[in-house]
This record gives structure tokens, sequence and C-alpha cells, in this order.
């Protein structure tokens, strides 16, 4: 299908949602509640979106927020409160019906906040071409739209673009555990239902470490629909446009605590852990940021580390056997690889199948945040036990 059809598809099914409020796409985390407080029913009740506007826990009063593929408005609104009357947030959407119902509301959700005037506006604009000037965003949000849009690396490249150095973006979307074949893609009724243009988890992280970002991390997944085996899930996706004006700092090594055994970090380096590794100046930049920095001991001299210090970290499989349940999972941030303690090499975005044991180690707290879980069984498996092998791994 040409890309200028797509899109026309996508903006009719999305005029014609906002017009009838019909139901649609994924579920959402919001709390309705707290919402319905200043947000009219008009603007919730055609949320599309396919997660929870996470990263707007992380905004300051002040900040710049865009949010790419606004729709009614829901996100923007959230984000209006959370920066204050002082804030500025920028709404993007390609669809006027969209826009019109958005643009209403911006003034009575100001009122209901007591501001004097909407902080809101609402532009109209392509995500591929965004109307927003260069290094002026704080934050970028985005809830279930990038899937839509037919050039995605064209996206994440105006993405990084609009961000300040310093600034971040989450957004939420649908990826799928494997290519989507062409019969989908070429569906037209299934681009609307944010299927047929999901990217791969690793293409999608590709695509955002391709334009410039770093520290790409997974925030949440949840399983969305399975068709004809392919997995579609939502994830929510952090990551940050490194500032430019690195503060002086006398730190020269890392040495990776764990619990990964040995991790490679999206400048490419491999760390190993309770080894000292020697980092350039954008390597500490990258290391102190929030996911990465529990990881490591940042110093100015060689520092080892053993299993005997309290920094060390490791998660070892328990002596068990195990069982084959259709398990597979994923590695999504903040590292390109990382091994365990159980021989698995896991490569970000590529589904790798897991027994009953690793997925305990998986899903233990240090472990669960980089991962992502998808069960591929089409039906509920009862697998016997498996013995292990001698040094404990069978996965
Ligand atoms: C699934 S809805 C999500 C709307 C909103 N983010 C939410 O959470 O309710 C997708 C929205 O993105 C807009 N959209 C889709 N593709 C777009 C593109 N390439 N550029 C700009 N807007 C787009 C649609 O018009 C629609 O309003």
């Amino acid at each position: 299908m040409p890309i200028d059809e797509i899109t026309q598809k996508v903006s009719d099914r999305y005029a014609r949602a906002a017009s009838t409020g019909e139901q649609m796409c994924c579920p959402t985390s919001y709390d309705m509640a707290d919402l319905q407080f200043f947000i009219p029913e008009e603007v919730l009740k055609i949320s599309y979106g396919c997660g929870a506007p996470a990263g707007l826990k992380t905004v300051s009063p002040g900040e710049t927020v865009l949010d790419i593929g606004s729709g009614g408005g829901i996100d923007c609104f959230a984000a209006s409160r959370l920066v204050g009357p002082a804030g500025h947030v920028i709404g993007i959407d390609m669809t006027d019906t969209m826009l019109a119902i958005a643009r209403k509301n911006a003034p009575v959700v100001a009122a209901n906040l007591g501001y004097a005037s909407s902080n809101v506006e609402f532009r109209k604009g392509m995500a591929d071409s965004i109307p927003v000037n260069d290094g002026t965003v704080d934050l970028i949000i985005s809830n279930c739209v990038i899937n839509l849009a037919p050039d995605k690396r064209k996206v994440f490249r105006e993405m990084f673009r609009v961000a300040k150095p310093g600034g971040r973006f989450t957004i939420s979307d649908i990826v799928a555990d494997q290519p989507v074949p062409q019969y989908l893609v070429h569906d037209a009724e299934k681009w609307g239902d944010c299927l047929s243009g999901a990217l791969t988890l690793t293409d999608y992280i590709t695509g955002i470490v391709g334009a410039g970002f770093l520290g790409n991390h997974l925030i949440k997944a949840s399983p969305w629909q399975v068709i004809d085996g392919i997995h579609f899930f939502s994830v929510t996706l952090t990551g940050y446009k490194l500032p430019t004006n690195r503060p002086e700092s006398d730190v020269r090594y890392a040495t990776l605590r764990g619990p990964f055994s040995r991790v490679v970090d999206e400048l490419g380096t491999t760390y190993f852990r309770g080894i000292p590794q020697p980092i350039t100046p954008e390597g500490v930049c990258l290391l102190s940021q929030a996911p990465l920095a529990s990881h490591f001991v940042l110093s100015s001299d060689p520092l080892w580390l053993d299993q005997a210090d309290n920094r060390w970290t490791a998660v070892y499989p328990e002596e068990a056997p195990c069982t084959w349940q259709g398990h597979f999972a994923l590695l999504a941030g903040p590292f390109i690889e990382v091994a365990d303690d159980d021989h698995h090499v896991y490569h970000r975005g590529e589904p790798v199948e897991i027994c009953s044991k690793t997925r305990h180690v998986v899903e233990t707290d240090s472990y669960a945040p980089h991962f992502a879980i998808i069960n591929r069984a089409d039906q509920r498996v009862s697998g016997e036990p498996v013995t292990c092998a001698p040094n404990g791994s069978c996965c």
C-alpha cells in the first residue's frame, strides 16, 4: 500500500472514531477517577492509547512536553496539570476531528485547573515532520501512534531533533515478537488497529538508538493480541538525548556490579562483572543515567569487586528440574547484550526460549525491569520436568 494511502486510511479511521466515540485499541492503566476531576468526558472517552503515560511521573513544573499523535488530548491535559501554569504542552496530530475536540476542551481543562489561560496548544502536523523547533522539548511522550506512521525511523530522527540536550522520551507503542508478514502489512483495517505497522522490538529500539537516543530501557510490557502466531504486545520505553555540556568528572573506570555476569552497553563497550573497565566521558554520562547507574560502581582508579563485596549482585538459578511452558524472554535494554549466570546470552529484542527455572531468575526484582516475557504456546502446557545438566544448566 502506498504511504499516502496508509496515512489517509489511518486518519479516516481515527476521525470516525473521534466523531462516534467508539472504543478502540488497547488496555491502558489510567486513574480515570483522578482524570475525571479536570478532563471532560468527551476527551476521556476517545482515549486510544496502549500504555500509561509513565513518563509523566518524571515531569517537573515549568517543563515543555510534546505529545506526538495527541488524539483527543488526554495525555496533554494530564501533562498540563503536572508542568503547571509556567510549563508548556504541545500536542500534534494529523486528524482534524481529533484536533477540534482537543482544542475545544483546552480552555475547559485550564479553567478546571485554575489557570488564567491554557498552557496546552494543539498543532496540526505529522509525526515524521514535527512542527516544533530544534532542541526545545524536555519530555516527548506518545501513546500508541508511532506504529501508525509509515516511516518510523524518520519519526525517531524528528524526536531527537526537537528534544533538548538532556531531554528524554517516554513512549508507549505496540511491537511484535517477529516481523509482521506482508499479508498483514497490506491489511488496511489492521493498520488502524495498531497491528500492521508494528515493528519488532529489535527494529524499534534500533531505530531509536540510530536516531541518537541512549540509555533506552523498558518501563512496562503487556500482552495485546496474538494473530496467526504473531505476538503483539504493548511496551513503554524511555531513553535520553545526553547533555552536550558535561560536568567535569574524575571518573575514569566503571565496574559492573551485576546481576548480569557480562553486558554490552549502547556505545559498544563490554563489561565483565567485578572487573574495572576504562570509560570515556560519554560513557560516564551514559552510565550515570538512572537505568544504568545501579549496575555500576564508577571510580577514578581501577576498582575490582568480588563475591564477598556487598556491591556484587548475582541471581543464581535454583538446582531443580525445569519445565518448558512456552515462555520466551526478550531483553529490552538498557544494554544491547547481556549474559546471566546460567550460560544464557540475550540480545536486545530477540526472543530467547526459557524454562521455568530461568523464568524465576528473569522475574526476580533485579532482572525483571530489563525483560518482556511472552508465552508462545497455543494452549496450556503441562510440560514434563527435565533434569538439567550436571552444571545446572538446561536452557
Ligand atoms: C491510537 S490514537 C492515540 C491517540 C492518543 N495518543 C491517545 O492516547 O488517546 C492515534 C492518534 O495518532 C494520530 N496519528 C496517527 N498517525 C499519525 C502520524 N503519522 N502523524 C500524526 N498523527 C498521527 C491519529 O490521528 C490519532 O489521533
